[in-house]
């Protein structure tokens, strides 16, 4: 994805409850690489990191969320937040659930947490990681009440492709991850994205779907659930939007 400069981080916000930096050398080849590269701490930020990501592999789902909240309650993971739209709005408007959102570039997850940091959003916690590598290690399995996939890179180069993030392993991890009753959102603008990434999920894992979501009118602009749909929708281009159920 081209990277835009970003809005400038309000100086002056403790997001050491908010934000959680790790380490880079995990990432893997299906990483895109120019997120990696953004990847890298900067502006000294990394020392505000709260929970060392080496000690939450490994645990419950009780002990991951007193160890990321402070409190149990049900939890809600985001892959790619970007600017944060979605956790922002949607941990202050919904304060008994948890939301972890994992998004590689650092600055953008700078960005995200900072907007839960004014917020007051203690419920949401952002993590500057790979989200492959974070279901992997990190997210116990029957432990997600949703997970959330919006906008993510397409890699139109077939050479590429290994790095969507709509693959096989990852749908697999998340259905596995998922509470029963749990739901996996996907939505995109990309329409070939769209159709073989519901493919992927309908042939890789046993969730019920996909399930249609209806477009509804922005009540005002910046009504939208993440900044891609915004931009999509403000240049009248179409989304597809789908939703999985774990009913099993
Ligand atoms: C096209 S943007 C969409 C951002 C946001 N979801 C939205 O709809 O506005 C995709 C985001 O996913 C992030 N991303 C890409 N690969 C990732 C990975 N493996 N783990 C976490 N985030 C990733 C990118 O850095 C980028 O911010």
């Amino acid at each position: 994805m081209p990277r835009r400069s970003l809005s400038k981080i309000q100086s002056g916000l403790d997001l050491s409850h908010y934000f959680l930096p790790m380490e880079v050398e995990f990432y893997d080849d299906r990483v895109d690489p120019e997120a990696a590269a953004l990847a890298q701490p900067s502006d000294g930020a990394d020392k505000v990191a709260r929970v060392p990501y080496a000690t939450l592999s490994g645990l419950s789902f009780e002990e991951l969320s007193e160890r990321l909240f402070d409190r149990v309650a049900p939890l809600e993971f985001e892959i790619g937040s970007g600017k944060g739209l979605f956790i922002s709005t949607t941990a202050s408007a919904n304060r008994a659930r948890n939301f972890l959102g994992v998004e590689i570039a650092y600055r953008y997850a700078l960005l995200s947490a900072s907007r839960l940091a004014k917020r007051g959003a203690y419920n949401g916690v952002m993590m500057a990681a790979d989200a492959a590598k974070v279901l992997r290690e990190v997210i116990p399995l029957n432990s997600l009440t949703a997970a959330h996939i919006y906008f993510p890179d397409p890699w139109w180069k077939k050479a590429h492709r290994k790095r969507r993030i709509v693959r096989p392993d990852v749908v697999e991890m998340i259905e596995a991850r998922l509470i029963k009753g749990g739901r996996l959102n996907f939505w995109t603008d990309v329409k070939e994205y769209f159709d073989s990434g519901v493919e992927i999920i309908k042939t890789s894992t046993n969730l019920a779907g996909p399930f249609p979501v209806k477009e509804r009118p922005a009540a005002d602009s910046m009504d939208f659930r993440t900044h891609f749909e915004r931009r999509t929708r403000l240049n009248e281009q179409p989304v597809y939007r789908s939703f999985f159920e774990k009913r099993f």
